[in-house]
């Protein structure tokens, strides 16, 4: 078997898959989320670290008594996080987070020393708030003692390698969310660089997602009780790992996939790091030696559940998608935008609100919940005609907790038209770490081998073409005007 591990935001999941992908063992520990200030998000990279080997010791305790041997540990993790290493490889503060949003000022800063084009051409995508490089910024301008230490930088997963084999290494997917890697030579871009004053031996050495990058030290295995010199291996960024489990990668560019999580999240494979030109999706490294494109819209089952929470706190989500099925497609008349927490694809703009328009006396629970599920599908629809003309897709894989319903996925086929099948099982980011762990491990060849088949049936489109219209000149009075 192989393990892999997922280094999420709010706790460790690391699972054992055998070769057919069955999971054979699986451990998750919590750890805590720091909010130091408004728009801060932080995290101890120690309690990262006590988490993952309480769950690695779970999961080794477990194998053991099922007679399996590990043969690889791969690693996946939340992106854009930022742990600043001084000389000695000491954690100098708490790791800024991927939704951090203290970097107004750096990205201002990269925006003014870099043509925005120019950004996009090399590194797939603009400045973004949450990405790592605004956080060395903000280091550098606030806390110039710590900045003063830093000899390095690592990404959240990358300093849990650190710790595990001793070696500091980072991978393609992962990287790319830094904001200063080359994409078209997978090597940190010196100009980029160079353009903000910063060395690039402040990165790690970059190499393939299916790579060694150590072996398990071994006073770790002793305390995990894991073979001595297990192989330790590059891994991918979480949404690249959860594409990997889902089988989606460039020798399959017509496959993508929908996640209706909290937020929800268009995953589209390429062949060539082709961004949008004004960058309003993000474009990756993806873990297969391909590329991929990330369209993230920030409201969607989180919308429901806002909507539940505030609204119907005793009524299930069953019987609230119940009376929105009975509502005719539309909602008479009733349109939602969804930007509960301001938007990201496409709009980039975290100052936009939602709202309900054109409410009536005729309007009742349940047309408020269809246009809820009608005004999240269209926002991903917004992000997906960015992508649409980069993208290859004919076919979208479903996942997260809003996939359950079929109305809901309807109306996402409806509004991308696109064909949108239900994924068979779940597997997330930990299951890819542990697919891209199978190559070193001997399992299989190549990772081309080891990814997943992919089968399950589509679910019929719903098409609502008026409430779409409605939907857009909602959206251009909030975009003109915002609230
Ligand atoms: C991707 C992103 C999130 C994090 C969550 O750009 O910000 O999906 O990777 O862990």
């Amino acid at each position: 078997v192989t393990l892999g591990l997922d280094l999420g935001t709010s706790g460790v999941k690391v699972v054992a898959l055998d070769a057919a992908h069955v999971t054979v063992a699986q451990a998750t520990r919590p750890y805590a989320l720091l909010t130091p200030q408004p728009g801060w998000t932080e995290q101890r990279p120690a309690e990262w670290v006590a988490a993952s080997l309480e769950a690695l010791r779970d999961v080794a305790a477990q194998l053991r008594v099922a007679g399996h041997t590990p043969l690889a540990l791969g690693l996946s993790g939340q992106m854009h996080g930022a742990v600043f290493l001084d000389a000695g490889g000491e954690v100098l503060r708490p790791a800024p987070l991927w939704n951090d949003q203290r970097t107004a000022g750096a990205v201002a800063e990269i925006e003014a020393r870099i043509p925005r084009a120019d950004l996009i051409a090399r590194t797939g995508n603009r400045a973004v708030t949450g990405f790592q490089l605004p956080k060395l910024l903000w280091l550098r301008a606030e806390e110039p003692e710590v900045f003063a230490r830093t000899r390095r930088v690592l990404l959240p997963k990358d300093y849990l390698g650190f710790v595990l084999t001793g070696v500091q290494a980072t991978e393609p997917s992962d990287a790319s969310g830094v904001g200063a890697l080359n994409l078209a030579r997978l090597a940190w871009d010196g100009d980029v660089l160079g353009a903000l004053d910063l060395p690039a031996d402040l990165f790690p050495e970059v190499v393939a997602s299916t790579a060694r990058t150590g072996t398990l030290r071994p006073e770790l295995a002793a305390q995990t009780g894991l073979p001595v010199g297990l192989p330790v291996v590059a891994g991918g960024g979480d949404n690249a790992a959860a594409g990997i489990a889902l089988g989606l990668g460039s020798a399959r560019p017509e496959v993508g996939s929908v996640s209706l999580g909290t937020s929800g999240v268009l995953f589209v494979p390429l062949t060539e790091p082709t961004p949008d030109p004004e960058g309003r999706v993000h474009l990756f490294a993806h873990a297969d030696g391909g590329f991929n494109l990330l369209g993230v819209t920030l409201s969607a089952a989180g919308a429901l559940q806002w909507f539940r929470d505030r609204l119907a706190p005793d009524t299930a989500f069953g019987t609230l998608l119940d009376e929105a099925a009975a509502v005719p497609a539309g909602a008479d008349g009733l349109t939602f935008l969804p930007f509960l927490s301001g938007e990201r694809s496409p709009h980039m703009r975290p100052d936009l609100r939602g709202s309900f328009g054109g409410l009536s006396l005729a309007h009742g629970r349940g047309h408020l919940v269809r246009a809820l599920l009608e005004g999240t599908a269209f926002a991903l629809a917004s992000a997906h005609e960015v992508m649409r003309p980069l993208s290859g897709v004919t076919r979208l894989l479903a996942t997260g907790g809003g996939a359950r319903s079929d109305l809901w996925l309807g109306l996402v086929a409806g509004a991308l038209d696109l064909e949108v099948r239900r994924s068979e099982s779940e597997p997330g980011a930990a299951e890819g770490a542990a697919i891209l762990a199978m190559p070193e491990a001997g399992l299989y060849p190549s990772l081309a081998g080891a990814m997943p088949r992919i089968s399950s049936e589509p679910v019929p489109a719903i098409r609502a073409p008026q409430a779409q219209a409605a939907y857009r000149l909602a959206l251009e009075r909030t975009l003109d005007h915002p609230a």
